[in-house]
């Protein structure tokens, strides 16, 4: 589908209540482990987006049965390292570096090849960074480019526990490593400095022995192969990366109101919170409360006409990582200039997001110092788009489409933007909420 999207007016002042879908992290995770659990597990507000039913079908090709009512998932385990498949299968994570990478970690003991396919998005990106740790555990690669999709895991028959240092702040790769030590004898000791834990959370509330020591840069996690993971139900929070679209679209709006229910605020996560607060917008949680390790908040957001330039703390980047693009739409609007850096991460995503956001700003009429790692942002409480702009080759990035549909309803101008379809890969609901506000 190549749909184009036009938008020709500012949103309109609205004050409502919104329910957002279910987290892509934590969907993708319930899949994987539930896959690996002794009996039927089943989740609640699982995300259907395209990155989670790419998971689904992934686990159903390895053997896995699963049943999709209206209300809920089940997931039929058989326990850890029970895939069965025939030889010369190919698994597809169409668009999703979370599900291409961590289902690497549940292949360390394939005994026949697997070959790894995805879009023409996840085949630009990096995958060395789980087939490097992976190797250590015994598990073989091949590839046509080096360490690109496609490429083929053939496991190892004794897979052993190991030492593993992740520098980059990547959750994916931290959790590639952990799924992989449920395959593993022995002990798995990684050092990995600090980004989403939700793993961890899951391994702990799932009794998988894991011991987590926390220093301020670094968490340490042992983790030993435990014998049998049971099988579990979850009630999926709602993504605090879908609402942050919200949440800024609600900042940016005149004299408008919202509150989005039911949302993951785990520490880890809310690192646009916490810069958005610091440039001057109105942010509260109401109901805060635990669910197995982790926490859920409404969010109440005002409007706010009162925005002001940030130097953003690096130690926020890891928790804030998904939020870039959308955090730099309140940039374009504060008072001052505005400074990210230490953002290499953020050219490794969907698309080079670090270049996106400039480039977008840029035709926006917002004026940008971009370097290969960080990005400075000359805002204007004044602005106002007169330009025509139109979007497209993007790679689909979902939140490069979702950025652009916010810039246009808060700054106004007529946009044109290009393939719709690729909200599905994380939020499917996202312009049928927007309709729903006005
Ligand atoms: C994710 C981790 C992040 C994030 C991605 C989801 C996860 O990637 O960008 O959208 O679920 O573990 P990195 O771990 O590569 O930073």
């Amino acid at each position: 589908m190549k749909k184009i999207i036009t938008i020709k007016k500012k949103i309109k002042n609205f004050n409502k209540k919104i329910n957002i879908s279910g987290d892509k992290s934590l969907s993708i995770r319930w899949v994987l482990l539930a896959s690996q659990a002794k009996g039927i597990s089943r989740a609640y507000n699982l995300l259907m987006s395209e990155d989670v039913i790419a998971a689904i079908e992934s686990i159903k090709k390895l053997g896995i049965k699963i049943k999709i009512y209206n209300k809920y998932c089940e997931i039929y385990g058989n326990g850890i390292n029970s895939f069965k498949y025939k030889k010369n299968l190919i698994i597809n994570a169409k668009n999703s570096g979370t599900l291409g990478r961590l289902i690497l970690g549940l292949l360390i003991k394939s005994p026949y090849k697997i070959k790894l396919i995805g879009d023409k998005s996840l085949s630009k990106r990096d995958f060395s960074r789980v087939t490097i740790p992976l190797q250590k555990f015994g598990a073989k690669f091949f590839y046509k480019i080096k360490d690109k999709l496609p490429l083929s895991i053939l496991g190892s028959k004794t897979p052993e526990g190991i030492d593993y240092l992740e520098d980059k702040g990547s959750a994916q790769s931290k959790s590639t490593v952990m799924l992989a030590a449920l395959n593993a004898s022995g002990t798995t000791s990684i050092k990995a400095k600090k980004s989403r834990n939700h793993s961890e959370l899951l391994f702990k509330y799932l009794k998988i022995p894991t011991k987590i020591h926390k220093t301020k840069k670094y968490d340490f996690i042992n983790i030993k192969q435990p014998k049998k993971i049971k099988a579990f139900d979850y009630k999926i929070p709602g993504d605090i990366s879908s609402a942050a679209f919200f949440i800024v679209l609600t900042t940016l709006a005149n004299n408008s109101k919202l509150l989005i229910k039911n949302v993951n605020v785990n520490p880890s996560r809310i690192g646009v919170i916490k810069i958005l607060k610091q440039m001057g917008a109105i942010i509260s949680f109401k109901n805060l409360r635990d669910y197995k390790g982790e926490r859920i908040s409404d969010i109440l957001i005002k409007s706010s006409s009162n925005l002001k330039a940030i130097n953003c703390p690096s130690r926020l980047n890891s928790s804030a990582i998904d939020e870039f693009l959308i955090i730099f739409l309140i940039a374009a609007r504060a008072k001052g200039i505005s400074y990210f850096k230490d953002l290499s991460e953020l050219n490794q995503k969907e698309s080079p997001r670090l270049n996106w956001g400039a480039k977008i700003l840029n035709m926006m009429g917002v004026k940008t110092e971009l370097t290969r790692t960080s990005i400075k942002i000359y805002g204007n409480p004044n602005l106002e788009i007169k330009k025509p702009i139109t979007i497209k080759n993007y790679l689909k990035d979902h939140r490069v489409f979702m950025m652009c549909t916010i810039a246009a309803l808060t700054f106004g101008g007529e946009w044109k933007i290009h393939d719709q379809d690729s909200i599905n890969t994380s939020f499917p609901s996202f312009l049928k909420i927007i309709k729903e506000l006005n």
